[in-house]
């Protein structure tokens, strides 16, 4: 992570916005000591921020790639309407049932529809223009290929936002496969004459498009 703004002042940012309820830290603290990579969950900031342009445009139909722990995914749940849902794919077996034992335990769970597998198969078989949010958040290396079809998987108005788009800096020098990924997926979203784009550096870097 880039870490350009002091952690007080982060910390003052994250106090004065909206709090995570006592699932979400669970969640977290879950994450934190269970997992190899606790890193991966986006965290309370870019979470609120999913949140915020959610709300903004009254998404109902939600979809998710890379769901880990499901921090992010219950985070949107709870930000979205009763009769919404958030279809969110994740590859490992273990993170699914993590994300289960704690939606199953949260009034919104019903809201979260898992695709296991890897996630580009299951886009696949999605209905064009039927998505009001999509958050890519999976592999990197397929970060273009989630692009492409998430442009199409979501309609006229609607948002994508894909995460570490900064990758700690890498991508202004890109050396590894996953950078240099990143970097033409940032080109190609900036020659994209369907979206609206902005690349923001908060937390590693989220990439948000509106689809005209
Ligand atoms: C950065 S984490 C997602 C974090 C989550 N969005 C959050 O904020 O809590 C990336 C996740 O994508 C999953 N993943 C990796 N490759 C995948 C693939 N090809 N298809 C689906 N999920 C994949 C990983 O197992 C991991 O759980």
């Amino acid at each position: 992570m880039i870490k350009h703004i002091p952690e007080n002042i982060i910390e003052y940012c994250n106090d004065h916005s909206e709090q995570d309820n006592d699932l979400l830290i669970e969640l977290k603290d879950f994450t934190q000591k269970n997992e190899e990579i606790p890193q991966m969950l986006c965290g309370s900031q870019v979470g609120s921020f999913l949140q915020m342009l959610i709300r903004s445009i009254d998404a109902r139909k939600i979809l998710e790639l890379g769901m880990f722990t499901g921090y992010s995914a219950l985070k949107m749940a709870y930000a979205c309407s009763k009769s919404s849902e958030i279809h969110t794919c994740e590859i490992m077996d273990k993170h699914i049932s993590t994300a289960q034992s704690f939606f199953s335990r949260s009034e919104v769970g019903n809201k979260i529809i898992i695709y296991p597998g890897p996630a580009l198969s299951s886009i696949e078989q999605m209905e064009i223009n039927s998505f009001d949010f999509a958050f890519i958040d999976a592999d990197k290396n397929n970060y273009l290929e989630y692009y492409k079809r998430c442009r199409l998987l979501i309609k006229s108005k609607g948002i994508i936002v894909l995460d570490n788009m900064l990758w700690s800096g890498e991508v202004l020098n890109p050396k590894d496969q996953e950078s240099k990924v990143l970097k033409k997926t940032a080109s190609f979203i900036k020659g994209d004459d369907m979206m609206y784009s902005m690349l923001i550096p908060i937390r590693d870097g989220l990439m948000v498009c509106i689809k005209k």
